[in-house]
């Protein structure tokens, strides 16, 4: 298969292209590495064994993206591209709805003119707002609470629109809960060009001294130690994910929603005790107050994608803190 991934040089999109090129795939990339750096190319190419297409290009430009539309003929899009800050989204909504949104609408616009006939979403856990129930599956009500999350919403609907109208290309919405961890060489991992907001990114910048401290919002919610529950899933487990998402699609067709995440929450306290374990390094901490906008406890039903797609995490939470660790310190101000 001839795959588009945008936003391939990101995180979670770099992950997924060295396996799609493992199994011989052909994969273009367009990023406007906004958010990644192009050295990312070079290592997924070493680490697929295969090389690849990249294009500076900015999904905000339908007349950039059709000149890579014009060169390749697509059979399938993975879509990652975007903003994903969920502060910054509160402090520069426009910027998330025009890249986000905007970007996303003239991809389907060429995806629709060209034929490409699967699409693939990086959707969020996010969609669940504050989730009514837990594990929260596929069919929990949907909500959110910030202009990134608004975007990833509204993208789920613009493509469930846009596959009653166009049943010639299937969807997946995989719905991610907490990527973290990096492959096992340590050659590519989460690499924010900016300030870090999540959990292990500022884990990772305070074991290699770069932050003196982590602040742990709120140790009084209702859970087992009082600190934040999440479903973390290593990004080769979620890389995983998407290849299986294509099988799916090439083989059965229609618009499918997936949860990738274990099933297993973690608090922010047992993350920390994890990664001290894993890296032998010691995470000074301090209990703040709660950040705005959080909730107390998510993590993932998965049995929709286990039964569908046969997807299971085979990483656990020891193997996601030591990969990170490994990566950072390689990599300690990114590559
Ligand atoms: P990332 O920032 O590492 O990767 C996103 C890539 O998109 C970057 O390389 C960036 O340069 C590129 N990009 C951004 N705007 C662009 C534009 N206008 N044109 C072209 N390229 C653009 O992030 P990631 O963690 O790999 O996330 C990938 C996707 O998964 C995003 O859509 C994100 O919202 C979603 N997601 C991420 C998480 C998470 O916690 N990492 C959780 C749920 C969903
Ligand atoms: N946390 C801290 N200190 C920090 C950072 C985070 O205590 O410095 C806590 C949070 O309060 C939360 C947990 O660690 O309890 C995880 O926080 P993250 O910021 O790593 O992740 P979130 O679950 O808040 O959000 C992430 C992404 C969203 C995405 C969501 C679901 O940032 O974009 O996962 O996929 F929508």
């Amino acid at each position: 298969m001839k795959i588009l991934l945008t936003g391939g040089t990101g995180y979670i999109g770099s992950h997924t292209a060295v396996k799609l090129l493992q199994r011989k795939d052909d994969v273009v990339i367009i990023d406007n590495l906004s958010n990644s750096s192009i050295k990312a190319v070079e290592k997924i190419e070493l680490l697929g064994g295969k090389s690849l297409d990249f294009y500076k290009v900015d999904i905000r430009s339908i007349d950039q993206m059709e000149e890579v539309f014009k060169k390749h003929a697509f059979d399938a899009c993975i879509h990652f591209a975007g903003l994903k800050a969920v502060g910054e989204s509160v402090e520069k909504p426009l910027d998330y709805y025009e890249n986000n949104v905007y970007g996303t609408i003239n991809l389907l616009r060429l995806c629709a003119k060209y034929n490409v006939k699967h699409f693939v979403f990086s959707s969020s856990a996010t969609v669940y707002g504050d989730p009514a129930y837990v594990p929260v599956d596929e069919l929990a009500p949907l909500s959110s609470t910030n202009p990134y999350g608004e975007t990833k919403l509204i993208i789920e609907m613009l493509l469930k629109d846009f596959f009653n109208s166009n049943k010639n290309v299937n969807v997946a919405l995989l719905r991610y809960f907490n990527p973290v961890g990096a492959h096992p060489s340590g050659e590519i991992g989460e690499n924010p060009l900016g300030k870090p907001n999540n959990l292990m990114p500022i884990i990772m910048k305070v074991a290699s001294g770069q932050m003196p401290k982590l602040q742990v919002f709120g140790n009084d919610y209702p859970t087992p130690d009082g600190t934040g529950v999440r479903d973390y899933i290593h990004v080769e487990d979620l890389a995983q994910g998407h290849l299986l998402a294509l099988d799916k699609l090439e083989k059965d067709g229609g618009l499918r929603i997936y949860n990738l995440g274990t099933g297993k929450g973690y608090s922010v306290l047992e993350i920390i005790t994890a990664f001290e374990k894993a890296s032998g390094i010691k995470i000074p901490y301090d209990i703040v107050g709660r950040r705005p906008g959080d909730i107390a406890e998510t993590y993932a039903d998965v049995k929709k994608a286990e039964k569908e797609l046969g997807f299971k995490a085979i990483y656990g939470i020891d193997e996601m803190c030591a990969h990170s660790f490994n990566f950072v310190q390689k990599y300690p101000k990114g590559f």
